[in-house]
C-alpha cells in the first residue's frame, strides 16, 4: 500500500500563527535544522489511484495542492483521487478541512457514531455539507471488526478504540464515549502488509502494544516530548494527559515502548510545535534517531 503524509504537525501547525516559542520563532527565521509542517492528515491507497484521506485538516488546501493524486487526472474538467474520508476523532485539526471539500462530489465519510454526533451538533459540518456536496456517512464501529471502504477492495480497515480526548466543544470531553478516539489499522489484502495510524494516543495497554508489534508501519502520536511541555514552554496550562496525548520521553513514554518493537518502521505524526524533536540538531532528535524512530515530514511517501 502507499501512504502519503499530508500533514505531520499537531493542531496549530508548525509554526503556529500566533506562537513565538523557541521552535516557532526559529522555523519562522528560516533555521535550516527545522522544517515547517502542516496539520495532521494522511492519505492511503492500495492502487495509487483511489486515495482515502484519513483526517481533513484546516491546511487541506495547501496539502492537496502539493499532492498531484488529489487533483484532476487527464483532461477531466473536475476530478480528484480522493475517494473517501475517514476520521480518527472530531478535533478541529482533523475535521475543519471537511468544509474545503465541499466542491467534491458526494462525500463518502467514515466515522464512529460519537464523532458523527459531534459533527452534527457542536460542529455541525455534516448537515452544512448537505447543502453543498452531500455526505454519505458510513458508521465505523470501534469494535475490532475489519471493514471496507466502498470501491476499495484492496484494503481492509479496523478502528481500534483508543484512550484519548474528545474536543473541548464536545460533550465527550467530560463524559468519554467509546469511539471518541480511534487508531486506524490498514491492511492490504494482497500482501498482508499492515500499517497503524494513531495521531492521538493517550495511553497504551498490553493488547495495543501487541497489536502495534505486529504491523509493518507505525505512524503514532508524537505530540509532546514532555508531560508538562505546554507549561515549561509558556504556551499553555494543559498537561499532555489533559489533552489525550502520551509523551515521548520517560520510562513509560512512547519511545521506550516503540524501542521494544523490532518489526515495524516507526514514524511520529501529529508533532506539536513545542516538541524539541522538531529541531533536527537537538539532543532529543538525536535520541529519536538512535531509537530508530523518524519524525514524519509533510510530503513523505511511504511504500508499506
Ligand atoms: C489535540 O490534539 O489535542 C487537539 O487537536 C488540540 C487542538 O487542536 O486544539
Ligand atoms: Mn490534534
Ligand atoms: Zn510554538
Amino acid at each position: 500500500m502507499k501512504i502519503h503524509i499530508l500533514g505531520s504537525a499537531a493542531g496549530g501547525g508548525f509554526p503556529q500563527w500566533n506562537c513565538n516559542c523557541h521552535n516557532c520563532a526559529e522555523v519562522r527565521r528560516g533555521n535550516p535544522s527545522m522544517q515547517p509542517r502542516t496539520q495532521s492528515s494522511i492519505a492511503v491507497s492500495g492502487d495509487g489511484e483511489r486515495w482515502i484521506l484519513i483526517n481533513a485538516s484546516p491546511d487541506i488546501g495547501a496539502q492537496l495542492a502539493a499532492f498531484p493524486a488529489a487533483q484532476p487526472a487527464g483532461d477531466s474538467v473536475r476530478g480528484t483521487g480522493i475517494h473517501a474520508v475517514m476520521l480518527v476523532d472530531s478535533q478541529i485539526d482533523h475535521t475543519a478541512g471537511l468544509l474545503t471539500l465541499r466542491e467534491h462530489g458526494r462525500l463518502r465519510l467514515y466515522t464512529t457514531r460519537s464523532v458523527h454526533e459531534d459533527l452534527t451538533t457542536g460542529f455541525p459540518v455534516i448537515p452544512m455539507l448537505e447543502h453543498y456536496c452531500g455526505v454519505d456517512w458510513r458508521e465505523v464501529a470501534a469494535d475490532d471488526d475489519a471493514f471496507q471502504v466502498d470501491g476499495v477492495p484492496e484494503l481492509a480497515f479496523t478502528a481500534v478504540p483508543l484512550t484519548g480526548k474528545a474536543p473541548p466543544y464536545s460533550p465527550g470531553r467530560h463524559a468519554p464515549r467509546t469511539g471518541d478516539n480511534i487508531g486506524v489499522l490498514i491492511h492490504e489484502r494482497s500482501s498482508g502488509r499492515q500499517a497503524f495510524y494513531a495521531p492521538g494516543l493517550g495511553a497504551l495497554d498490553a493488547g495495543l502494544i501487541r497489536r502495534m508489534a505486529d504491523v509493518d508501519c507505525l505512524m503514532v502520536d508524537g505530540t509532546f516530548w514532555r508531560e508538562d511541555e505546554m507549561l515549561t514552554t509558556g504556551t499553555g496550562s494543559k498537561h499532555a494527559a489533559d489533552m489525550g496525548h502520551l509523551p515521548l520521553s520517560g520510562p513509560d513514554g512512547l519511545i521506550a515502548v516503540l524501542q521494544r518493537l523490532p518489526r515495524p518502521q516507526k514514524y511520529l505524526v501529529h508533532i506539536n510545535n513545542t516538541n524539541p524533536v522538531l529541531d533536527e540538531r537537538s539532543p532529543e532528535a538525536e535520541m529519536l534517531r538512535r531509537a530508530g524512530i523518524t519524525a514524519a515530514r509533510d510530503g513523505m511517501s511511504l511504500d508499506v
